[in-house]
């Protein structure tokens, strides 16, 4: 996969940055910054093109995710997280998803199946029409998730979806409502007290 790797503090957390469609493994590089510009910020570029769109995994239709490649990227992409935060410098290997629309509905399946690693995530407009069967206790993740009232790609419904999905789990979810789908300077505000509070 392609990664960029900027290392900032070995005492501060990496955050791993996971873009929307169509954008690359740089797009998130200047929100991670303005979230904690000493943490390591690692961004990864989504393996998979739809036209010639980069993102995680394949989708059927705008909504319908093609399940079977999500379960496949879920699980390459977390090899190659574990892989990458390997090479990082310094006893801090805390580790903080920061997602973006296609890049935080990725981040959604790897806090679910994978709640050992990842503890922390900053999701900005995720949408996860999945039904998940798994129970997994996610009692110590902690969650920011930004959503839009009149967002034209998740329906109020899908978004407290995903929020359900996680408080049935027991993860500690702060929420944000914004007004549609773009990435707002007041939510990445948001997302940076919400962690600099944990
Ligand atoms: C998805 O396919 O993950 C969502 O529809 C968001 C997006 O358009 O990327």
């Amino acid at each position: 996969m392609k990664y960029v790797m900027q290392l900032g503090q070995k005492d501060q957390p990496i955050f791993i940055l996971l873009h929307g469609t169509g954008g690359n493994e740089e797009s998130l590089l200047d929100v991670g910054k303005a979230i904690n510009n000493r943490a390591t910020l690692i961004g990864i570029r989504g393996n998979v093109l739809e036209d010639s769109y980069p993102r995680y995994f394949k989708r059927l239709e705008e909504g319908l995710y093609d399940e079977a490649d999500l379960a496949e990227r879920a699980v390459e992409l977390h090899h190659f997280i574990q892989k990458i935060v390997m090479d990082v410098p310094g006893d801090n290997k805390d580790i903080v998803l920061i997602g973006y629309s296609n890049g935080a509905n990725i981040g959604i399946r790897l806090l679910l199946d994978y709640p050992d690693n990842y503890r922390q995530a900053i999701l900005f407009h995720p949408m996860y029409p999945v039904v998940v069967p798994e129970k997994n206790d996610l009692r110590k993740t902690k969650i920011f998730a930004s959503m839009g009232t009149q967002d034209p790609i998740v329906s109020v419904i899908n978004s407290q979806y995903v929020l359900s999905l996680f408080n049935e789990r027991h993860a500690a979810v702060t929420e944000e409502w914004t007004i549609s789908h773009q990435l707002t300077y007041d939510e990445v505000t948001a997302a940076k007290n919400w962690l600099d509070h944990l």
